[in-house]
């Protein structure tokens, strides 16, 4: 596509593969083909991150920005973990610890310069592109009083890490280049620090340049409702340079007053929490993770439960590399003895032994697990290899059935087969054929819809399709009950799929002695095959299922009949049909697992 014709978008950083199909007016599955010629596999209701459907959309045709979110009042977030944790403590025992202050904005508007130029150090320089990819911690002392700084990313896919920079901190430091201006970044770190209810100041940045203008930013920001306080409002600008490493003390001054007038309180001898700023596997020493002590005092030999990870503290070193014996709060450490690498933003705590430690990290486990099974559970064999992996707890069926008289059967049958560990919830039961309904509902919880005499309407299907929602239809009911027993028990044949090639109406009935009753149809969708199986539907109820005995054409006997064509047609065992019936032909495949 030309670059005239490219079409822009607004992103949110998370979407699903159907809201991005219905912005850039596409079919969920053109978008899910796109996603799958890049290798990801996803379903219709997936959530995949902005750089993700950016990647989609320009396939497109269609530029994507990052959409930023406004948050008012009544979405601010809730008190983080780590805070109701402090709030908890003996008021007496609190006392004053360094505030912990999170550098956000936009990409390259130097917030690692910055950060760099208040440590006297150089780890901008040493960054791949010049791009920040991870949280860094350090801490610095500014008048003998210490502070501890996050470093976070500002390029447009890291959202997730300034949301967590923001929550972990006391106040935030807006960067803003003072030549760039307010940019979609910034406006987003604004959100996230609002939505964390932590104050702001904004270090207006690259002043040394001559096309800095301050004035513009300032009114900007004004306008995002961060009122300058030369202009009566409430929020500190400071002007600096990073690279001239100009206005810096009068940055480090605003910290100090803004972490005065708020109360930054912890309990050292309290409850020892904390949040995982990054971790790895280091070639030499294992997994290292550096960790934000936010409340007690994390010592050397101490059992930790971090995130899905247990351990023992085996080594700590602070923000220098020096070897320290104990981090308390706001002090970031890293540390050695982990078992596996836990995730960013994971909060730990200390256990009184390592077994304890282990047994609360199983649980979460657990948990997670049975959250995620019963998340992807879409089809019966999917459930039988859950089952088999001992992960699947629960199986979820809505049933629809061609009268109320048959539903009672089958849901007495299954309550019969209902095993002690995996319980089958029959979320929805009905008399009636399948409908786009029925599959939304079990798209929208997981579940499989099992039809009995019934058939799926084509809209149905089509839906079942892109939802990834399995249909599956019995004319007998032991061989229903007998698959929902063998997915409970995990032995499960391969699932035999169900295609609709044609449709066909009756118009006339030949009644001829001896062989029987020829219908004479239109074939209105599709084609009739000689070999296809073969349903007779009246009023939306199937009244026979089988196979032709014979299909002609004028007086021919033929192969196939298309649409638009009429043909004469017999059905082995049936006889009794009616003008007005239709006549369905359908192959069976089975499909691969
Ligand atoms: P990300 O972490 O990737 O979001 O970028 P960042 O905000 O950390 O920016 P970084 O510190 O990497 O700086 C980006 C570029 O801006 C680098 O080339 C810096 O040298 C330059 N830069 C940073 N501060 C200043 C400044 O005050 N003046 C000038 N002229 N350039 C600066
Ligand atoms: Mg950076």
């Amino acid at each position: 596509m030309s670059e005239n014709q490219t079409k822009t978008l607004d992103l949110p950083s998370v979407t699903t593969v159907r809201d991005l199909a219905e912005k850039v007016d596409s079919s969920p599955i053109d978008v899910i083909k796109i996603l799958m010629s890049n290798g990801v596999m996803a379903n219709i209701n997936q959530q995949i991150d902005f750089d993700t459907a950016a990647v989609v959309a320009a396939e497109l045709g269609y530029e994507a920005t990052l959409e930023i979110p406004e948050v008012k009042e009544e979405q601010v977030g809730e008190v983080p973990l780590w805070r109701r944790v402090i709030e908890d403590e003996d008021p007496k025992k609190l006392t004053d610890r360094p505030p912990v202050v999170t550098i956000l904005g936009h990409v390259d508007h130097g917030k690692t310069t910055l950060l760099d130029a208040i440590r006297h150090t150089n780890v901008a320089g040493g960054e791949s592109g010049g791009i920040t990819q991870h949280i860094g911690a350090y801490q610095i002392t500014h008048k003998k009083k210490p502070i501890t700084f996050l470093d976070t990313p500002g390029h447009a896919a890291f959202t997730a890490m300034r949301a967590r920079g923001a929550q972990g901190a006391d106040i935030v430091v807006l960067v803003v280049a003072a030549n760039d201006g307010v940019m979609p970044q910034t406006r987003e770190a604004i959100a996230h620090a609002r939505a964390a209810r932590v104050p702001m100041i904004v270090a207006l940045n690259k002043m040394d340049l001559p096309d800095a203008n301050p004035d513009y930013t300032k009114q900007q920001l004004a306008d995002g409702g961060l009122i300058p306080d030369e202009w009566d409002g409430d929020t500190i600008i400071v002007p600096v340079s990073a690279k001239k490493q100009t206005g810096l003390d009068d940055l480090l001054e605003a910290i100090l007053l803004v972490a005065d007038s708020n109360e930054i309180l912890a309990n050292p001898d309290g409850t020892v929490i904390g949040t995982v700023i990054e971790a790895e596997v280091d070639k030499s020493r294992g997994v290292v993770a550096t960790l934000l002590v936010q409340n007690g005092t994390l010592r050397m030999g101490d059992a930790v439960a971090v995130g899905m990870v247990s351990g023992k503290i085996r080594a700590m070193f602070d923000h220098l590399g020096n070897q320290v014996e104990e981090a308390g709060p706001s002090q970031p450490v890293l540390i050695l003895g982990l078992g596996d690498v836990p995730k960013a933003g994971d909060l730990f705590q200390v256990c009184d032994s390592e077994r304890e430690a282990r047994a609360i990290v199983n649980e979460r486990k657990a948990r997670l697990e049975e959250a995620s099974a019963a998340k992807s559970m879409t089809t019966l064999e999917d459930f039988f290899d859950r089952v088999k992996a001992g992960e699947a707890a629960e199986l979820r069926l809505i049933l629809k059935a061609d009268v109320q008289g048959s539903l009672e059967p089958i849901v007495n049958s299954m309550k019969e087969i209902d095993q002690e560990e995996i319980k089958i919830n029959i979320l929805h039961a009905e008399a009636g054929n399948i409908t786009e309904n029925d599959v939304m509902l079990a798209a929208a919880s997981q579940a499989i819809v099992i039809g009995f005499n019934v058939y799926a309407d084509s809209a149905a299907k089509k839906l079942a399709e892109t939802e990834s929602v399995s249909i599956r239809s019995y004319d007998i009911i032991y061989r229903l009950t007998e698959d929902v027993e063998k997915a409970l028990k995990g032995m499960l044949e391969p699932e035999k799929r169900e295609t609709i090639i044609g449709q066909a109406e009756v118009l006339q009935l030949f009644k001829i002695t001896k062989v029987g009753t020829i219908a004479g149809c239109r074939v209105v969708s599709g084609e009739i095959r000689r070999n296809a199986n073969i349903r007779v539907v009246r009023d939306g109820e199937v009244l026979h299922d089988g196979e032709l005995a014979s299909l002609k054409h004028e007086k021919d006997n033929v192969k196939e009949v298309r649409e638009g064509f009429e043909c004469g047609l017999r059905v082995k065992g049936f006889n009794d049909f009616e003008e007005g019936d239709t006549v369905v032909a359908y192959t069976i495949e089975e499909v691969a697992r």
